[in-house]
């Protein structure tokens, strides 16, 4: 007979919130965030969904995305999923650009590998949630930490983490306002001119540049963006208005935080209260009811722990 859920061994898993795009690097550039949605979880009788917080637009059952990936680890694995019950702790707002359909990826592929003892590497736990998320920059991040760039190659993803030292954080725009990925996609041109091309380029080098010299003041060009922005930027009401306050207060940049609606701004770690405090005023008069949300960098990526 199978143990009950109170005397199964619980476990936790800790996934971070990931800004993806970073400006130039649509598809590539990843960010993990110190924003976290936590799941508890152990085998059980029967797949048993609660969440900490009612909303109704997450299912309880098999249509549960942490469970699909879940299912989805168990059989690449060639295994049979157990049952089991869980609760999810989501502190990352849905369809904001925070990544919370990523989080909620490789947090059932951890669930799969801790309930049938896969001892998956990073880099497999990559491999399978970049085909399930269709690409790696919020998973990659949500897996390592840190700063990742990525390269997908026919659906064998390379990823570089780079470490991210010095005076940065991060302060995120959040509106009232939801956009799916799929519309910020659909917004985008089949093809770009080989000039925005070329300056995207120039952009990652100086990106990468900056996290690996720590000259942060390099962010404010590496940001200007030509392949993505330009073309979603009329779906975020008070676009321009955000990045005009953040520039006043200091922010070495800002940009859109995946696909949007939310915008990051990378500010200096040692100010991030008082940007926070000056930027949560600024914001109220932009239409969109925006609000600062303060994060530092997360450095290692998501965790189990027993609960
Ligand atoms: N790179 C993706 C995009 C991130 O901008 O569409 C959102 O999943």
């Amino acid at each position: 007979m199978k143990e009950s859920i109170s005397q199964a061994p619980m476990h936790i898993v800790h996934v971070p919130a990931t800004s993806a795009n970073l400006g130039a690097g649509f598809d590539t550039a990843g960010l993990a965030l110190d924003i976290y949605n936590s799941i508890a979880f152990c085998e059980a009788d029967t797949l048993t969904i609660e969440l900490a917080e009612p909303n109704p637009s997450i299912p309880l059952d098999e249509r549960n995305l942490i469970y699909i990936a879940a299912k989805q680890t168990a059989d690449f694995a060639g295994r049979i999923l157990p049952p089991f019950y869980m609760k999810q702790y989501n502190n990352i707002p849905m369809a904001s650009g925070m990544g919370s359909s990523a989080a909620c990826i490789v947090a059932g592929i951890y669930i799969a590998d801790t309930l049938l003892n896969l001892w998956l590497s990073k880099k497999q736990i990559l491999d399978i949630a970049n085909q399930i998320e269709g690409h790696p920059d919020n998973v990659a991040p949500a897996i390592y930490g840190g700063l990742c760039i990525n390269q997908n190659n026919g659906g064998n993803v390379l990823t570089l983490q780079i470490p991210v030292k010095g005076d940065i954080a991060c302060c995120i725009a959040y509106p009232d306002f939801a956009l799916s990925t799929h519309e910020a996609r659909k917004a985008l041109p089949q093809q770009v001119p080989m000039a925005d091309a070329v300056h995207n380029l120039s952009c990652m080098a100086l990106l990468t540049a900056a996290f690996y010299t720590q000259d942060y003041s390099l962010l404010s060009s590496a940001l200007t963006d030509r392949l993505h922005q330009p073309y979603r930027k009329h779906l975020l009401t008070g676009y321009d208005q955000v990045i005009k306050e953040a520039n006043k207060l200091g922010a070495y940049g800002t940009c859109i935080s995946g696909a949007g609606p939310s915008m990051l701004s990378f500010i200096k770690e040692s100010e991030l209260s008082s940007f926070t405090e000056s930027f949560s005023i600024a914001l109220r008069e932009i239409p969109g009811n925006w609000i600062a949300i303060p994060s530092r960098i997360n450095a290692n990526g998501a965790i189990v722990e027993e609960a």
